[in-house]
């Protein structure tokens, strides 16, 4: 089984948006846009991305946030067209969680405009075990051959300049549940949530961009012998384990144009044999004719 990772997509379309919708937090994401003009966000790219999926026989594809720039319905109906119609996943063949972008605004979250459009990917195989959160039902499961895909949400509203994420206590009690489901228990668990879970390198930035309770989700995993747990938010390819127990694994920003090589344009790719046994870990990256990919290993690097 071949599980592609793709993150941080950060797809832009601001047509038909009133400059009002701007008078609010989203006017430091608009000149944050308009300044970082360097690492630019390129549609093209995650376009390119579905032809190589294609071409690798990816089984399923996960996507760890960060879907949209600032939780504008018109992002979230192009994003959603180009993952539905452009790259056609299936929500069979995908699972999709929210970044901390796509709870941009309070009113955003309060709306529940990510759980609206992407309402039928977030579809569990374990619904009974989810809880209602604006961001969609979470824990979202899809038991896929010998693996259990598990999305959380840690996308919450935050002040200007702030990028940390939450999952919340509820959120938290659930996965607890989830975990120890037979049906979860005999596979070979899959997390996939926005907000790396590794200790990030100072209080300050764990303050500012990092998952407020990560000692509340490794508790839930006390029992869990061994997990993959991927994450985006970095905008860097990374690998390196958590807790001893797990492989922890970030993409890089799907869309992103950047001199770095690590930080440039790609997908992970996961494999496991039928048993359910992590096989193989590698990076798809954009070569500079846009079109064609090499195949490079997840860089082992930390937060830091
Ligand atoms: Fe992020």
């Amino acid at each position: 089984m071949k599980i592609a990772h793709l993150s941080d997509l950060h797809l832009l379309d601001l047509t038909g948006v009133s400059p009002l919708r701007f008078l609010n937090k989203r006017i430091s994401g608009y000149f944050n846009l308009r300044i970082r003009r360097k690492h630019i966000h390129r549609v093209d790219y995650v376009r390119a991305m579905g032809k190589q999926l294609d071409r690798l026989d990816i089984d399923h594809v996960i996507i760890t946030g960060d879907i949209t720039n600032m939780a504008l319905e018109s992002e979230f109906a192009f994003a959603r067209d180009v993952i539905a119609n452009e790259l056609e996943l299936t929500p069979e063949r995908l699972t999709i969680v929210p970044g901390n972008h796509d709870a941009y605004t309070r009113g955003a979250y309060k709306k529940g405009r990510f759980a609206a459009y992407f309402s039928e990917y977030l579809r569990s195989d374990l619904p009974e075990l989810s809880i209602k959160l604006p961001m969609g039902p979470f824990p979202v499961v899809k038991l896929r051959g010998a693996v259990a895909i598990v999305g959380l949400s840690t996308a919450v509203p935050q002040m200007p300049f702030i990028a940390a994420g939450e999952l919340g206590h509820l959120q938290v009690t659930a996965l607890e549940k989830v975990v120890m489901h037979p049906e979860v228990k005999r596979r070979t668990l899959v997390l996939a949530l926005h907000h790396p879970v590794e200790a990030p390198p100072s209080s300050l930035k764990a303050w500012l961009e990092g998952l407020r309770d990560r000692d509340a989700l490794l508790s839930a995993l006390a029992m869990q012998p061994h997990a993959l747990v991927l994450h985006g938010h970095l905008h860097r390819r990374i690998s390196r384990p958590l807790d001893r127990r797990f492989a922890h694994l970030g993409a890089t920003s799907a869309s992103l144009h950047h001199a770095d090589g690590a930080r440039h344009s790609a997908f992970n790719v996961y494999t496991f044999d039928d048993e359910g046994k992590f096989v193989d870990q590698w990076s798809e990256v954009l070569e500079e004719d846009q079109k064609t990919y090499r195949r490079e290993a997840v860089p082992e690097s930390t937060w830091a």
